[in-house]
């Protein structure tokens, strides 16, 4: 964010309080919940964590031996028993779990006992094809009801899952099958975008030919492609369901056992596999479902407009819903196809109640104009939440006028992957909020911000987020690399302290305002990407000597990637290669990760050390004022940068 987008942040004065008609029903309405969270951390995750169905009690509530943690240590029970089998038992058997709406405009609807029954067929085919306990399953799927279709499989015979998102490249489905030795992928024919057809078999080939690890690949029929096959090694997944028996007991798992693995931008090249585990998990999600979105399982449809690919699908879409038998609409494709009312028309057609997006998605449905959302009955809306990147005001205020009638409250969630479930947010029946802000840690978390060294800073203060107590959706480790886990998290302050890698601010209220990412790591559209992962992918393309990328402010996009490229040789830049090198990132890492900008340059600024100064990159990519550069050891270079950076 720029300085200027800070400054103003500050003087926003505008509050909201819950409207009295929202707060009376509110599932909490009593802000003594901070206190009583606060004073008993352990009890209050405890007494949700009894709103599961367990099949062993917990000996102990907390091991926290920093930085690892424990939660319902001995307890055991299975998720997809919790999110299916549980509620059928109760009688709601009948009651939609998912409106699933496909891109085309074909639809399905899924009762919790057709989806239990379907999920019971895959995991007997999943053990059938040889998978057990603690088998890492690859899932390459698109947003179709098969995807939390094989979550819910695996989870139900305690293998643990490795969802990639289906917009990634073969690369990334390698770099993942490998880190993770995983043997099974699940993938599709092909996938749905903006009216057109990925094909996506063709990518889990590719991958397939790049790794020997894959001995099995499911393959779902989505769009109907030719797509080629490897006898004995590719299966249809409806050819595997079929005749298969609906019943499957769910695996008793320990609280501690991985649920799944979900990959995401470092600092460094390589993505880090965020392990989160079963009892914790499963009740933060839970609980910070039913209270941020104020669920009523009996009257909401609600409507998480992520996907699946990342922690937002799997915390919001898939496992937090289900626990809660939230009714949810799941929706395939782009918000703009075929018109630019597409989610309007849902929300319409569906009765939406509860809406979760994110602020890249707010923007543009601002510049697309509000007669979109004017020319369809948003009525039932009386939630909204916003998530992914901080919240510009402008955005939080449309959103709030033009898609909530000024009725909905808003509420702005702040979390990561590693996180697992929602940790700073307004609780929608008592929270006065504020546009742009994320107020509040949930009951229970302990976020501080501090200093340089680590100490609180002061109300009006600024600094460094981190978060100190143990909550029991946290990750528990990264998969495979422990050492990583500890240097990246718990290093900066100490092993007890969580360090974010975010900056924020307090307000003179003390309310907590995120700033964006102080580390290498930008945020494009809500997606975290890191420079050196985009530096790699330009590196490894053969024309191109040296690389530096920088995120910069996008009005629309939040981060947009702004590249510099030396070429090797005297090879020259041109249009022409600018455009196969934003191509060659996209077919590295995927198209969210091709740079906005390229620019050639003769030279990268360095330090007398050769470090490449970065930070000057992103003011030039800016377009700010340089200070003093006179230290550098190639001081001409910069003017020269400019110089073609303003022509751009
Ligand atoms: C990073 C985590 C959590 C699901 C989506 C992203 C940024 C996330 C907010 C918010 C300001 C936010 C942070 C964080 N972020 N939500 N409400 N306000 N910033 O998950 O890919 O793990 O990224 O997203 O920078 O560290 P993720």
């Amino acid at each position: 964010m720029s300085d200027s987008a800070i400054e103003n942040l500050y003087s926003e004065a505008r509050v909201f309080p819950p409207p009295e008609e929202f707060a009376r029903q509110a599932n909490v309405s009593d802000p003594a919940v901070y206190e009583e969270a606060d004073e008993d951390w352990q009890g209050w995750w405890e007494q949700h964590a009894r709103a599961l169905r367990w099949m062993r009690d917990w000996d102990a509530t907390v091991e926290w031996s920093p930085p690892h943690v424990k939660w319902f240590v001995g307890g055991q029970l299975n998720v997809s028993d919790n999110c299916l089998d549980r509620h059928i038992d109760e009688g709601h058997g009948d009651q939609v779990a998912f409106h699933w709406e496909g891109e085309p405009g074909d639809a399905r609807d899924l009762t919790y006992r057709e989806l239990r029954d379907e999920v019971a067929r895959f995991a007997n085919a999943l053990k059938g094809l040889g998978v057990g306990k603690g088998d890492p399953v690859t899932i390459y799927l698109p947003m179709i009801p098969e995807l939390p279709v094989a979550m819910l499989a695996c989870a139900r015979i305690g293998a643990p899952h490795s969802v990639i998102f289906a917009g990634f490249s073969s690369q990334s489905v390698v770099d993942r099958v490998e880190d993770a030795d995983s043997h099974v992928l699940i993938t599709a024919d092909g996938a749905y975008r903006k009216g057109n057809v990925v094909a996506l078999k063709d990518n889990a080939d590719k991958a397939m030919n790049m790794t020997d690890l894959i001995e099995t690949c499911v393959v779902v029929g989505r769009t109907g492609e030719d797509v080629a096959w490897t006898e004995g090694r590719d299966h249809w997944y409806h050819e595997l369901i079929e005749g298969q028996s609906p019943d499957c007991p769910p695996e008793p798992m320990d609280a501690e056992d991985v649920l799944y693995i979900l990959y995401t931008s470092g600092t460094t090249g390589k993505p880090k596999g965020i392990v989160h585990t079963t009892g914790g998990y499963l009740t933060q999600v839970a609980v910070t479902h039913r209270l941020v979105f104020d669920l009523k399982a009996e009257s909401d449809v609600y409507w998480c407009a992520a996907d699946i690919g990342w922690v937002t699908g799997h915390s919001y879409i898939v496992y937090g819903p289900l626990a809660n038998r939230a009714t949810s609409v799941m929706y395939e494709g782009a918000p703009d196809h075929p018109g630019k009312d597409r989610f309007w028309e849902i929300v319409e057609k569906y009765g939406v109640s509860i809406l979760y997006t994110a602020p890249t998605a707010i923007r543009a449905f601002m510049k697309w104009g509000s007669e979109h959302p004017e020319a369809h009955d948003l009525s039932t809306l009386r939630l909204l939440g916003s998530v992914g990147e901080p919240i510009n005001p402008e955005a939080w205020m449309w959103y709030h006028e033009h898609i909530g009638g000024g009725r909905a409250p808003v509420v702005d969630t702040w979390w990561q992957t590693e996180t697992g479930g929602i940790m700073i947010t307004p609780l929608p029946g008592i929270t006065a909020t504020k546009p742009g802000s994320a107020m509040t840690p949930f009951p229970g978390v302990k976020a501080v911000v501090v200093d340089e060294e680590g100490k609180a800073v002061p109300p009006g203060g600024g600094g460094y987020l981190t978060l100190q107590r143990p909550w029991p959706g946290m990750l528990r480790t990264l998969w495979g690399d422990d050492e990583r886990y500890q240097q990246t998290y718990w290093s900066r302050f100490g092993p007890e302290i969580y360090f974010a890698g975010d900056g924020a601010k307090l307000d003179e209220d003390g309310h907590i305002w995120l700033l964006g990412r102080v580390d290498d790591v930008m945020n494009v559209s809500g997606h975290r990407i890191s420079t050196t992962e985009v530096e790699s992918a330009l590196v490894d393309h053969p024309l191109v000597a040296e690389a530096a990328v920088t995120g910069r402010s996008d009005p629309m996009t939040g981060q947009a990637i702004a590249a510099f490229v030396t070429l090797r040789g005297d090879r020259k830049g041109d249009d022409a290669l600018a455009a196969e090198l934003r191509e060659h990132v996209s077919e590295r890492i995927g198209k969210i990760a091709r740079p906005a900008n390229l620019l050639f340059t003769d030279d990268l600024p360095k330090t007398r050390s050769g470090k490449i100064m970065r930070r000057l990159l992103k003011d030039i990519a800016e377009g700010r004022e340089l200070g003093d550069v006179t230290t550098l050891a190639n001081a001409d270079i910069v003017s020269q940068i400019e110089a073609s950076s303003k022509e751009e």
